[in-house]
């Protein structure tokens, strides 16, 4: 199977990758649960990344796996070479999974059209992040202990967010109240209330700052320094409304002193390296569950 979007998992699934990357945040695999032993994993990266990439080959070879990376710059992309030639070539390789990440909405699920082999979102421009969404449920499932009933502010650009969007989806699923709150420029199309995020993080249980991602604006945001901060970030000041052990989390990068004070980002009350470790973990479970299905084919 491919993992485009959240929405393509039914529920047990979602409870098993849940599940999975729980465990696997806990132990380590041994010889009979290297499932990935004998498998080639394919990753090709289109934009920037560090956490992500670096998790999902991690993850893979954790499993037992081999990875190849696509080095992008150095590849016939540069010559010209169309995404789905591109993507033609790679599945006549025959690897066991393709795990692409690419600038344009859509783009993952048009290559999973073109190939036989199982491919893994990593990022579709303002579309989806799957992986990044199963793991973020997966921290507050491990550290706050349920989903159900919480209030997840998420707040910052959501406007340009893959993050926002897959993991609002899921929150919602599992019965979260999730709050999107940012400035109105940042806001997605359609949506032109008040910034409001004094109001989202008011009670919150968790409150997730997404970074501006200023590659993708048309202009700059024409703020001066600290102004940002003071009117939208999460300062130690803007996370006392929330609840007194309220969590804070960010998919990274940080822009720090931008949407998140350094005070609040390395606090006690803050999961995002905890993100990244569970990040391991989810992309282990998934890694499993789409080359699994691969070796039943
Ligand atoms: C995010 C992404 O690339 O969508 N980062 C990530 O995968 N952890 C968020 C971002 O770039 O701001």
């Amino acid at each position: 199977m491919d993992l485009i979007s959240v929405d393509d998992l039914s529920d047990p699934l979602l409870e098993e990758l849940l599940r999975r990357a729980g465990h696997w945040a806990t132990h380590e695999p041994d010889a009979a649960t290297r499932h990935l032993t004998g498998r080639q994993v394919v990753t090709a990266f289109f934009e920037h990344s560090t956490r992500t990439l670096m998790s999902f080959e991690i993850a893979a070879r954790r499993l037992g796996g081999s990875v190849t990376r696509l080095p992008v710059e150095m590849s016939s992309v540069a010559k010209g070479e169309t995404l789905r030639d591109t993507a033609l070539t790679l599945d006549a390789m025959a690897p066991d999974a393709f795990v692409i990440r690419h600038p344009e909405p859509g783009a993952a699920r048009e290559v999973a059209g073109w190939m036989a082999t199982p491919v893994i979102n990593a990022g579709d421009g303002a579309g989806e992040h799957p992986s990044q969404g199963l793991l973020d449920v997966a921290t507050i499932r491990r550290h706050v202990g349920h989903i159900e009933g919480l209030v997840v502010a998420i707040c910052g650009d959501i406007r340009h967010s893959r993050v926002a969007n897959s993991t609002a989806k899921l929150l919602t699923r599992l019965g979260a109240e999730v709050r999107l709150a940012g400035p109105a420029r940042l806001m997605p199309e359609g949506h032109d209330g008040p910034d409001g995020i004094d109001e989202a993080i008011g009670g919150a249980d968790v409150v997730m700052m997404l970074r501006v991602q200023r590659e993708r604006l048309s202009e700059d945001l024409g703020d001066a320094p600290g102004e940002y901060l003071a009117r939208y970030g999460l300062t130690g000041e803007r996370l006392s409304l929330a609840k007194p052990d309220a969590k804070v989390m960010h998919p990274g990068p940080m822009n720090r002193g931008v949407e998140i004070e350094d005070a609040v980002a390395d606090g006690e009350r803050s999961l995002i390296r905890a993100q990244v470790a569970m990040g391991v973990a989810t992309r282990m479970a998934i890694l499993e569950m789409v080359t699994g299905e691969a070796r039943a084919r």
